[in-house]
């Protein structure tokens, strides 16, 4: 049975991308940019998965900067989403899959993309375990996403301004449950640093933290511990 997230994505995918930019004044698109800046800066290996990858933007923007890896996924439950990709300059290969439990051996990959889908998932721990499975030994995750804020200029733009605009938008142009659903998800996430703690307990060490406008968003770029001989890291 399809969970009510993977229905909701599936019902919205078509504006997804023109809400994405309208809603953030398109400063997801440098977002996405700058992470995909910084991944070139560490060198990864060739084997790029784009978790959560959504209609495939982050994959796109990596090879704009990276070149084409040799091995390119766009991971995503929603079938709606994934079929969104269609078009976009990405040699991603799109497979439907669950991010908590993915059909991938251990070391699959170099490097992962997760752009807004940690908060997603059913828990974050579980995800970033299932991340660390997938990632060889020194491959980077790049998170980029919307953390509980903490600050009183974040607290008051989520918890007072965001939910008497964004919901009301989504309803014009998609749904607005949809829009109410982003603003409660990203008060109840977990605030950054707390997600670096939980990265750093499920096989991360990390590399930097870094804040997108004011820290609306946050860019957490996390390498793969080496696991110990006869051990998990
Ligand atoms: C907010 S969108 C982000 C899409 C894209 N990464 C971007 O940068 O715009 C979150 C995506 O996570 C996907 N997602 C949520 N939970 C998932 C799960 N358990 N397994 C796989 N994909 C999931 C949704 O289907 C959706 O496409």
């Amino acid at each position: 049975m399809k969970s009510p997230v993977r229905k909701m994505f599936d019902e919205i995918a078509n504006r997804y991308d023109f809400l994405n930019h309208a809603l953030s004044g398109c400063q997801d698109i440098l977002w996405r940019r700058n992470c995909c800046r910084e991944l070139k800066r560490v060198k990864p290996g060739k084997r790029l998965l784009d978790l959560c990858g959504g209609t495939g933007d982050f994959a796109a923007t990596y090879e704009k900067f990276n070149g084409k890896p040799d091995v390119a996924v766009l991971g995503d439950f929603s079938y709606g989403m994934l079929k969104g990709a269609a078009g976009k300059k990405t040699s991603a290969v799109p497979v439907q899959l669950d991010a908590m439990k993915m059909p991938f051996a251990d070391g699959s990959f170099d490097v992962i993309l997760n752009g807004f889908g940690m908060r997603n998932l059913p828990n974050a721990e579980g995800g970033l375990r299932e991340s660390a499975r997938v990632l060889s030994e020194g491959g980077y995750l790049q998170v980029l996403e919307f953390f509980s804020p903490r600050n009183v200029f974040n607290k008051f733009f989520y918890k007072r301004l965001a939910p008497l605009f964004i919901p009301v938008l989504g309803a014009f142009f998609s749904k607005r449950d949809a829009y109410e659903y982003l603003v409660n998800s990203i008060i109840r996430f977990l605030p950054v640093a707390d997600f670096v703690a939980l990265a750093e307990n499920n096989g991360f060490e990390l590399v930097h933290v870094k804040p997108c406008f004011f820290g609306v968003a946050y860019r957490v770029l996390l390498r793969r511990k080496s696991v110990p001989a006869g051990g998990e890291a």
